[in-house]
């Protein structure tokens, strides 16, 4: 009976679930079925044909962000040298994983009373204090919440179908929380997924808190058809280390990372690269996603500069993304957008 009860929570949705949306305080639940076509949003923009025929003349060099969190700069006034390159992801970790923490509804009220307990106290610092906070929650709660652009799982199933792999190895890098090497393995179950960060945060919280009872709709492998899987059910092993220390050989079915090579400048980005040829079958999938370069991303990482910004970051559009890869050897399966990122699947040309 408790062990049933247990279950009920941790795993609270299944097939009687499918096509099921639901706002919870922290995060949206997404089952919409994918194999209905409408519900997937992977936009693939198949526009450029041939690679070999771009330049950066033609497609220009990314945007950089240049606005940063005052916890960064505050660091390197007070230190006289620029914040450490590993202490900027630790920072940011923490920083970003508050926000997934936070009931957003309830704040969002509690932070609506104080603005307005400031008010009645003429009491202006506090005004301009609820007042960012208020448009920070309001940012966070449709960015994440309602368009559940972050997580993003229609476009990431989207982007991640059609594989031609069976049980595969994943190998996610700077996996952070994990969420799209969860994704992956429902959708390709039976394998193995490992998770490599050199934050020792990210595994033990930011992995480590991520909701046992969020739902991943993938599939079943024996009967093919779709089902809903959950962290705790996944085989899964987490690395804290640097990826240049990994000696792994090209062992992986597919290598994938999120938002990780706009953190480089253009001068690292082909050693960047190496690291998701390195680990690979010569058969294997490289996925990779980035944020667009786009007027909301611009404003999010503007009011959201606090939370987000303590590392060297660009924005790029999917083709200037597509260059990176392939002038440093890949040969680009798909290409496109889904709803905050760029989305490319590769393979080692
Ligand atoms: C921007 S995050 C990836 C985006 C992620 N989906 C998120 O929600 O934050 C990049 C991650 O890569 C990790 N990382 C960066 N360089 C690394 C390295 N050389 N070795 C291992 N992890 C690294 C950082 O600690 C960070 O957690």
């Amino acid at each position: 009976m408790q062990l049933q009860l247990e279950n009920l929570l941790s795993y609270p949705y299944s097939e009687e679930h499918f096509e099921h949306t639901e706002l919870k305080p922290r995060y949206k639940v997404d089952l919409r079925n994918p194999r209905n076509e409408e519900w997937e949003r992977f936009i693939d923009l198949g526009y450029v044909r041939d690679w070999s025929l771009l330049s950066w003349k033609d497609v220009g060099k990314p945007y950089r962000v240049e606005n940063y969190a005052n916890a960064k700069l505050e660091w390197e006034k007070e230190h006289g040298q620029t914040l450490p390159v590993k202490m900027s992801w630790e920072m940011f970790n923490k920083s970003f994983h508050e926000w997934f923490e936070k009931d957003v509804p309830t704040e969002l009220s509690e932070t609506g009373k104080s603005f307005w307990r400031a008010m009645a106290r003429f009491d202006f610092q506090e005004v301009k204090t609820a007042l960012s906070d208020y448009i920070q929650l309001s940012v966070w709660n449709y960015a994440h919440r309602i368009s559940d652009g972050i997580w993003d799982p229609r476009g990431k199933r989207a982007l991640f179908q059609g594989l031609d792999v069976e049980k595969p190895r994943i190998l996610f890098l700077g996996a952070a929380e994990g969420y799209e090497g969860m994704q992956l393995y429902s959708m390709y179950p039976g394998g193995e997924v490992v998770l490599v960060d050199y934050d020792e945060y990210c595994k033990t919280h930011r992995f480590g808190d991520f909701p046992e009872s969020y739902p991943f709709l993938g599939y079943n492998p024996e009967t093919g058809s779709p089902r809903v899987w959950y962290k705790n059910q996944m085989k899964i092993e987490y690395i804290v280390d640097d990826i240049r220390n990994l000696n792994f050989g090209p062992e992986f079915d597919i290598v994938i990372s999120v938002g990780l090579l706009e953190h480089f400048p253009d001068e690292m980005k082909p050693e960047v690269l190496e690291w998701h040829r390195k680990f690979l079958k010569p058969s294997g999938y490289v996925i990779m996603t980035t944020p667009r370069h786009h007027v909301k991303t611009r404003l999010f990482y503007t009011i959201m500069e606090e939370v987000m910004n303590h590392t060297y970051r660009e924005l790029m559009t999917v083709t200037q993304m597509g260059l990176y890869l392939y002038e440093n050897g890949f040969d680009i399966l798909r290409h496109g957008t889904i709803k905050v990122h760029n989305g490319i699947v590769a393979k080692v040309r």
